[in-house]
């Protein structure tokens, strides 16, 4: 059983069948070459991995989580899949308070709408705007969004894993009489309507990882936002990704009627919030392991244990991973963008 390739994305897995699957994953150790997680930085190599499956796992493994309890004495539940960055203190009033384990997300998400262009334009429309979000995992940022920063819209949330989409049915959407809508699909094939949303939000979405290059997934990807928008309405767009490639997706964006309006670079403060968040990151992973019997099989379960530790931590770019490296050296450079669909 190999977890970095073999789970769905139609699938929530529950906690008895993540038992199994880790187990699984454990023992086949006996017959491994090679490890493909690094036990130096937690790196796994792009040819090693299936995001279908990682997110799968990550979503199963939250939702099998629940409530936990942060390095504060916090309890919450894991929702944000969302590295995120400290407020900067240039954009005014921080909308997230030290003791909420999650304000890093949460930061993220009101980023995207505090662009002038953007306030301005919900303004005009008495707030009544409609959201598209590609890729919004749980929807907890939806949820964030529709209850703090834009609190008159309507919002659809989109993302292909099955257990995040389940998350926010549960979680979020009961909460919101109508205005959130969660939707299970590939955003390189939604099906939405055409110019229908004032606003597409992207946050954090696994897409444009190809270091200087756009794939085929990212064409389709923007492609499908160009079309969901209304002309002049705006794609808010966050993310940690190769420096090199921001350019090649402006030159994209802009190749198929997007206007670039605004560019922030928030690398230093997405830093500073993966030093803030690692001890919150240790006591979740900690519990994780603790969880799961796989990692007390004798002599393979402390190996495996290391693994999944390291793996995690680099998921999360926890300091002292590789992904955490590639943003101090600036190989990886975090940016909010703006881009509006010309007329
Ligand atoms: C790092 S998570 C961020 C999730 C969420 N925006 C948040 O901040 O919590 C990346 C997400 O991108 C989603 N994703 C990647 N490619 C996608 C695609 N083509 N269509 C829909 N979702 C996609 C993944 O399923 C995953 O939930």
């Amino acid at each position: 059983m190999d977890i970095l390739t073999a789970l769905s994305p139609n699938t929530e897995y529950s906690t008895a069948k993540l038992q199994l699957v880790l187990g699984a994953w454990v023992l086949s150790t006996a017959f491994e070459r090679k490890p493909k997680i690094s036990t130096d930085s937690g790196h796994v190599a792009e040819a090693d991995y299936h995001k279908q499956s990682i997110y799968s796992l990550l979503y199963s493994l939250y939702r099998s989580m629940g409530v936990v309890t942060s390095d504060r004495g916090e309890p919450y539940e894991l929702t944000f899949n969302t590295w995120g960055y400290a407020w900067p203190a240039q954009w005014g009033e921080p909308p997230t308070t030290a003791a909420d384990p999650q304000r890093f997300g949460k930061n993220a998400y009101t980023g995207l709408f505090a662009f002038a262009p953007v306030k301005e334009y919900v303004r005009g429309r008495a707030g009544r705007v409609h959201v598209v979000e590609m890729g919004c995992g749980t929807g907890a940022g939806a949820h964030h969004v529709c209850q703090h920063v834009l609190p008159e819209c309507t919002y659809e949330a989109v993302d292909m894993q099955r257990a995040a989409i389940e998350t926010c049915r549960r979680k979020f959407v009961p909460e919101l009489g109508g205005r959130l809508v969660a939707t299970h699909a590939d955003c390189t094939e939604l099906r939405a309507a055409a110019g229908s949303a004032d606003i597409v939000a992207v946050c954090e979405t696994h897409v444009t990882e190809q270091a200087g290059r756009v794939t085929e997934e990212d064409r389709l990807f923007f492609g499908t936002a160009h079309r969901l928008l209304k002309t002049g309405g705006f794609l808010v767009w966050g993310n940690a990704i190769p420096d090199g490639t921001w350019q090649p997706c402006f030159d994209l964006l802009e190749s198929i009627g997007m206007r670039s309006v605004e560019v922030r670079d928030v690398t230093e403060y997405a830093i500073l919030a993966r030093d803030q968040d690692r001890a919150r990151v240790d006591a979740y992973v900690s519990q994780c392991l603790e969880k799961f019997l796989a990692f007390r099989i004798p002599f393979l379960g402390p190996k495996k244990r290391v693994e999944a530790r390291l793996a995690m931590e680099n998921f999360y770019r926890n300091p002292g991973t590789n992904l955490y490296a590639n943003m101090t050296t600036r190989k990886d450079s975090y940016r909010v963008v703006l881009f509006q669909k010309a007329a």
